[in-house]
């Protein structure tokens, strides 16, 4: 167990219900879960399925998604588990809207993950309308941040926004200034809204969500078990976030220089 543990609520990010019961072993505590559907597909039951020659309809999909979160579930604490829709480019916010109404029954602590697109975001307006508490995954960029603050205004429940850091990175941007500036631009708001810093890939991904507060991080086993190795240890007040690798963003991170202004979508 870490002397301190983080204020940041920890998520393990994942499909397998063997996988969060090993991670709570080793850390002592899960916040909570994040799933996605093809992390479900990687999980060793659906992949023990596959092996065997059967393939799986949509609704034995759903099925298995639901046993596998039904697992899950009691293993976490008060940040629950997210569980996201089905949906493609084309699916219409009132088909997210049924699958998340059907999804958030599964289990008691259920956050019903929307895709950031104009159709996620009107499902999100009608399932904070119905009382079902969500997490609005696939966050770009500060519009996208601001967009879902306005949708899920007067929600009762924490609303989870979560910007992908890892692909980001991939893309030759810097993943973690997007979380700096999201925490930023809330930071005079109701704090309805709780950042969940998701597609981590490295230790250093989740030392900086640390250092800057964020409410939640979702995080690979991978990691935290790196981070377990290190003794768990927490940024220093002091502490700079390097990332690995390119050299353009160590050094516009040394230089404590956001990728984009904060200016660009200061109001909310
Ligand atoms: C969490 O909600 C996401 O599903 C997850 O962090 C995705 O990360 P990836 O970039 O590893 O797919």
């Amino acid at each position: 167990m870490p002397t301190q543990r983080p204020r940041t609520k920890i998520l393990v990010d994942g499909g397998d219900p063997e996988e969060t019961a090993q991670v709570k072993a080793i850390l002592g505590f899960v916040d909570g879960q994040t799933t996605n559907p093809s992390l479900i597909a990687k999980s060793p039951e659906v992949q023990q399925r596959i092996a065997s020659g059967r393939k799986l309809d949509a609704e034995e999909e759903k099925a298995e998604y639901r046993k596998i979160v039904q697992r899950i579930s009691p293993l976490v604490g008060t940040a629950g588990v997210s569980i996201e829709v089905f949906a493609e480019l084309d699916t219409s916010s009132e088909e997210m809207l049924a699958q998340g109404r059907e999804m958030f029954g599964w289990i008691p602590n259920a956050y019903i993950k929307y895709p950031c697109t104009h159709e996620g975001l009107r499902a999100v307006e009608a399932s904070v309308r119905e009382g079902i508490r969500v997490n609005v995954t696939l966050c770009f960029s500060q519009r996208q941040a601001a967009a879902v603050y306005s949708a899920s205004k007067g929600s009762r429940e924490p609303v989870y926004v979560s910007p992908f850091v890892g692909r980001l990175d991939d893309q030759g941007e810097n993943g973690m200034d997007l979380v700096r500036n999201i925490k930023r631009m809330y930071e005079r708001s109701d704090h309805h809204v709780h950042v969940l810093a998701a597609s981590i890939r490295s230790l250093e991904h989740l030392l900086y969500s640390f250092a800057l507060g964020v409410e939640l991080a979702t995080v690979p086993a991978r990691v935290l078990v790196e981070w377990t190795k290190k003794s768990m240890p927490l940024p220093a007040p002091d502490y700079v976030f390097r990332p690995a690798g390119d050299t353009a963003l160590i050094i516009g991170a040394l230089l404590n220089r956001p990728h984009r202004r904060v200016s660009d979508c200061e109001t909310l």
